[in-house]
């Protein structure tokens, strides 16, 4: 059965009182939701993802008071970063109360949480007693999806209903964060805030920890991830692939201009004018569209290492770890 794509809040919540799941939309991608206290559901969300149970799960929220009933601790500096950001694409690891599964935070002290920014979401929320754990809605490893109709393709056999709120704003990511020492905000994985924004609102110290292969704290942390199924080489020309692949069949993705070196329509432009925030919107749509098209491989362009584009750049780092 193939899940239905609508807009009825009413039937969304249904099903997730019915301890199914569904996929639901956020600012930065979709997510394959189910109620955050049902076991059976938090279990259906692993198994439809095909995700390793060592891999826990953000918890997304209504509110700061719900949150609150979650944790047992929130520190000054999530307080500062809570105001600020959220509604938004941040993620806050904190002590977990014994409430939230070790299931859910795949048996770790600490739960992710955040409060998502989308009018459909933000209104399911409301209109449930539980929160919603969810992650990407992708298969484990794949490209996170920005549409409704990329979760289709992908999960559409395995759920019920898929809420569409059209494609995602952000289209990367939430920032995850950590406060294991004072005076410092520690980065998991690099997303929609950038790290400029997240020093210019605390004044704190930023750290970024995000290629602890042997202990990975979060998923986005491991290389190989959120990786097409093409190889992705990243470079400005086409001297930068193996000589083998120089004359194959080549897509490319461009931040804001063509390369002479390939025909035009070979080529994926994520912004028109320079703009970071709309190459972060359109990144996964590249990535999801060159994959899909008969080429032998992808070479994609490194964006300015500054802003959102530090994000991105992380992005195609994992995408081309093979
Ligand atoms: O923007 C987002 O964060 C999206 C939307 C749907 O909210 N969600 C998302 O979820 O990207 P997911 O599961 O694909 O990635 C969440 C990351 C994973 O790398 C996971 O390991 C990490 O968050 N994570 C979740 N709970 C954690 C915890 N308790 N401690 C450390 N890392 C955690
Ligand atoms: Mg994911």
């Amino acid at each position: 059965m193939a899940a239905q794509i609508g807009t009825n809040l009413e039937e969304a919540a249904a099903w997730l009182n019915r301890g199914e799941v569904i996929a639901i939309p956020t600012e930065t991608v979709y997510g394959l939701a189910g109620n955050a206290f049902d076991l059976e559901a938090v279990t259906k969300i692993y198994k439809v993802k095909n995700r390793p149970f060592f891999n826990p799960l953000i918890v997304h929220c209504a509110n700061l008071a719900q949150i609150k009933q979650l944790v047992t601790e929130f520190p000054d500096a999530a307080k500062r970063l809570a105001s600020v950001f959220w509604p938004g694409p941040m993620t806050l690891l904190l002590p977990k109360r014994p409430e939230i599964s070790d299931l859910v935070t795949a048996g770790s002290p600490l739960v992710a949480v955040r409060i998502p920014q989308h009018g459909l979401t933000h209104e399911l929320l409301g209109m449930l007693n539980f929160p919603l754990a969810a992650p990407s809605a992708n298969p484990f490893g794949y490209v996170s999806p920005t549409t409704a109709q990329h979760v289709a393709n992908q999960l559409g056999d395995q759920i019920p209903y898929i809420l569409d709120g059209g494609s995602c704003q952000i289209g990367l990511e939430s920032t995850i964060i950590g406060f294991d020492k004072p005076g410092t905000v520690t980065v998991y994985r690099l997303g929609g805030i950038s790290v400029e924004d997240l020093m210019r609102a605390t004044g704190y110290k930023v750290e970024i920890h995000t290629h602890e292969n042997l202990h990975p704290i979060a998923s986005g942390m491991l290389e190989n991830h959120y990786a097409p199924g093409k190889r992705l080489y990243i470079g400005n020309s086409i001297n930068q692939l193996p000589a083998e692949l120089r004359d194959s069949r080549i897509g490319a993705i461009r931040f804001h201009t063509h390369s002479p070196e390939l025909p035009k329509d070979h080529q994926f432009l994520l912004s028109f004018d320079g703009s970071l925030e709309q190459a972060a919107k359109n990144l996964f749509l590249a990535l999801r569209t060159l994959d899909g098209v008969d080429f032998d491989c992808i070479l994609a362009e490194p964006l300015p290492d500054e802003g959102l584009g530090k994000a991105i750049n992380d992005r195609l780092r994992r995408a081309s770890a093979k």
